[in-house]
């Protein structure tokens, strides 16, 4: 038994889909799945940016409303199995209609109703632009979130390949969700060093950072983001899996909430890095003995850093 209930800020929603799942849309779509599975039937990747790659392809079959009110259903199912009540998915219109703010709609209201029909949780979703897919395509995606702003989307944030663009270039589309009343959180401090957390916040304005754990490399951000009360959407598993960390072991969350840092704990891609949160939370008692306090004191945090209005909140704190 782990800690319970928990309260999950940063799962991406194709990422979370199992690879038993995609393979049986691809088998119902007769669709070939090339390079996606090693013979395990896991999914195939060596580095992170072979692991976009695969995402990416495994992402194809989800091609109706309907796959991704599926995908939706399973996953949220599994997060329940997990004792998670509250869940912030990342959802992009690249792969949900092409950033078409009509096919953008259908799939969202897809989405919305299959998460309204699973018992015992509550999700909201972030609307996520593609990095490396840049700039242009990410004011899109930015009207679609803006268009789309209400009970369901609440946040706007930014992932992929960290090595392209700087966040300076996504201004636009971060005013944009601004102006719709949309929290704002960015991928930074994963692939990127510091600088990279500095400048989403300073050019982005977000209050959330996805990871950010490279931070650590840095004492006087360290302070700032303490001082601020910066919220760090800490992905463990998935920082070992893709070799930003050794192991568990070597991981800053620990030293990042001694400091002060507000963490929280996540699942990124779950079924890509072969985690779930028991296991994320397992890890974290084995490695640096935490208790139920500590356990406690990281659900407070995401509660209060959720994107989701007062009443909601009120439920999880
Ligand atoms: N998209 C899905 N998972 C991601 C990650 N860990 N980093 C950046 N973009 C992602
Ligand atoms: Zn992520």
């Amino acid at each position: 038994m782990t800690f319970d209930p928990k309260i999950e800020l940063h799962l991406h929603l194709e990422g979370a889909a199992p690879p038993e799942f995609v393979g049986r849309l691809a088998d119902e779509k007769k669709m070939r799945l090339d390079g996606v599975f090693n013979e395990a039937g896991s999914y195939d990747y060596k580095d992170f940016e072979g692991f976009l790659q695969v995402y990416e392809r495994a992402t194809e079959v989800l091609k109706t409303p309907e796959d991704y009110a599926r995908l939706t259903r399973a996953v949220l199912e599994h997060s329940v199995e997990q004792g998670v009540i509250y869940t912030e998915a990342f959802l992009s219109p690249d792969f949900c209609g092409g950033r078409d703010l009509t096919a953008w709609r259908e799939y969202m209201h897809a989405m919305q109703e299959a998460a309204g029909a699973v018992p015992g949780i509550e999700m909201r979703g972030i609307v996520t632009c593609i990095r490396h897919f840049g700039p242009d395509k990410a004011r899109e995606t930015a009207r679609c979130a803006a268009e789309t702003a209400g009970d369901f989307i609440t946040g706007f944030g930014i992932g992929g390949n960290e090595g392209l663009f700087a966040p300076g270039d996504f201004v636009w589309a971060y005013d944009c969700a601004r102006e719709a009343g949309l929290g704002l959180t960015a991928h930074a401090g994963e692939f990127g060093g510091p600088e990279s957390v500095r400048s989403a916040l300073d050019d982005l304005g977000v209050s959330r950072i996805g990871h950010g754990v490279r931070a650590v490399e840095d004492e006087a951000l360290i302070d700032r983001l303490a001082e601020d009360g910066i919220v760090l959407e800490v992905c463990p598993g998935s920082n070992v899996a893709l070799g930003v960390y050794a192991n568990i072991a070597a991981h800053p969350i620990e030293k990042l909430r001694e400091r002060g840092v507000k963490v929280t704990v996540s699942t990124d891609d779950p079924p890509f890095f072969h985690t779930t949160m028991r296991e994320e939370y397992e890890a974290l008692e084995r490695t640096f003995g935490w208790d139920g306090e500590a356990f406690r004191q990281i659900n407070r945090t995401a509660a209060e850093a959720a994107f989701c209005d007062d009443a909601t909140r009120a439920d999880l704190l």
